[in-house]
């Protein structure tokens, strides 16, 4: 006689690695001629732009699952984009170093359209997340794989110098909000960026050296002033969470998943803002009402993995697959529990449904997926 719990378990296993098959082939067909990994291709917003956080991740995504070419075409994009604006990156270091820091407005944008320029219309852009993240992702693909890194040596160096110009600064965080603060996630990308692209090698010495300096500045800031209740804290000084905080712990791997502070980040985060394997970005949330983030719960399975709990990270992962819509396409929320219902229909009179497909969901499934060994099928770890 079958167990019953095998087979429910062999079901829900098949039933997420043909997800994770559907997510690789989706991210790679609507990756952009011009490399650029686009947010969603049909929601009103988005449509027609790529950020540097989402396609970082979803190049990680990718490279994981032994792809090259797609995340090579995506890094040749970020360095083209960079390169490109050369000239004021340098500006911007100038003024810096000259203690004369140029406003926000003339900082790096967050959102760029799939060419690599910038969008005319106004939006919430100096964000400094994307810009380490993309280094960490960077490194992280040539070191996968074998790739030499100076295909990308001067968009890496110029990143490296920007951030190190100015990762004090308070900026928007990943949900595009609370430009005032500093936001213990945005720090935490940058430090991984700094510190991943230092060990590399890819940086001249000079540079490379004062990355490691900046890199443990920012951990000594971070388990200072940004923890609260033992865990990471949304913003320096504040007493909130939020769900981008487990990216630090996983894929990022800047916190230890079972140090004290990855235990008490992934309590946190699991007790505040998870309501039945849905994880909301942070208890405030009124975009769209405040829902579930299905890449959210595949962080938190993430670091649950990272931190041993294999049966937690693989309850997220089945919670994800539970919000797949029409032809394996993944959304950025859905509303099965909303944090501020009374909001929702502004949002969806102001930019129409929820984005749908997101890249980025399917990436986070994708990249649990392949951390479970769920993905590629019999590849269990
Ligand atoms: C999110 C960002 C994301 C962007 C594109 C925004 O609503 O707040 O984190 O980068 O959508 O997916």
């Amino acid at each position: 006689m079958t167990d019953m719990t095998d087979t429910t378990e062999a079901t829900g296993r098949d039933a997420a690695s043909r997800l994770a098959r559907i997510s690789l082939e989706k991210i790679i067909e609507l990756q952009d001629p011009s490399g650029a990994y686009l947010a969603s291709p049909t929601f009103s917003a988005y449509k027609g732009y790529a950020w540097f956080r989402d396609g970082a991740f979803t190049a990680d995504a990718v490279s994981s699952a032994g792809e090259v070419a797609s995340p090579n075409r995506f890094f040749d994009w970020c360095a083209r984009a960079i390169l490109d604006r050369a000239a004021h990156i340098e500006e911007i270091i100038a003024a810096a170093e000259a203690g004369r820091p140029l406003p926000d407005a003339e900082m790096l944008p967050a959102r760029f359209r799939l060419d690599g320029s910038t969008g005319d219309d106004d939006w919430w852009d100096f964000q400094l997340d994307g810009y380490g993240t993309w280094l960490w992702a960077v490194v992280a693909h040539t070191e996968r794989h074998g790739v030499d890194a100076a295909r990308w040596g001067t968009a890496i160096d110029l990143t490296a110098r920007y951030l190190l110009s100015s990762w004090q600064r308070p900026c928007f965080d990943w949900w595009e909000e609370s430009t005032e603060q500093v936001h213990v996630s945005t720090l935490g990308c940058i430090a991984a960026g700094l510190g991943r692209v230092a060990e590399s090698g890819a940086l001249e010495v000079e540079v490379g050296s004062r990355a490691r300096a900046a890199t443990n500045e920012i951990r000594a800031l971070i388990t200072t002033s940004g923890l609260a209740e033992g865990g990471l804290a949304k913003w320096l000084g504040s007493s909130a969470t939020d769900a981008s905080l487990l990216a630090l712990i996983a894929p990022l791997e800047l916190i230890e998943a079972t140090s004290a502070i990855g235990l008490s980040t992934i309590a946190r985060v699991a007790r505040d803002l998870s309501f039945e394997g849905g994880v909301h970005r942070y208890l405030l949330d009124s975009f769209y009402g405040g829902g579930q983030w299905p890449l959210l719960s595949c962080m938190l399975g993430l670091a649950y993995n990272a931190a041993g709990d294999r049966d937690s990270a693989l309850a997220f992962l089945a919670w994800a697959v539970g919000t797949e819509g029409p032809s394996g396409s993944l959304p950025e929320q859905v509303p099965n529990h909303l944090l501020a219902p009374e909001v929702r229909d502004s949002w969806l009179e102001k930019w129409g449904p929820v984005a749908n497909p997101l890249v980025w969901s399917h990436a986070m499934f994708l990249k649990l997926s392949i951390e479970l060994g769920v993905f590629p099928l019999g590849s269990d770890a």
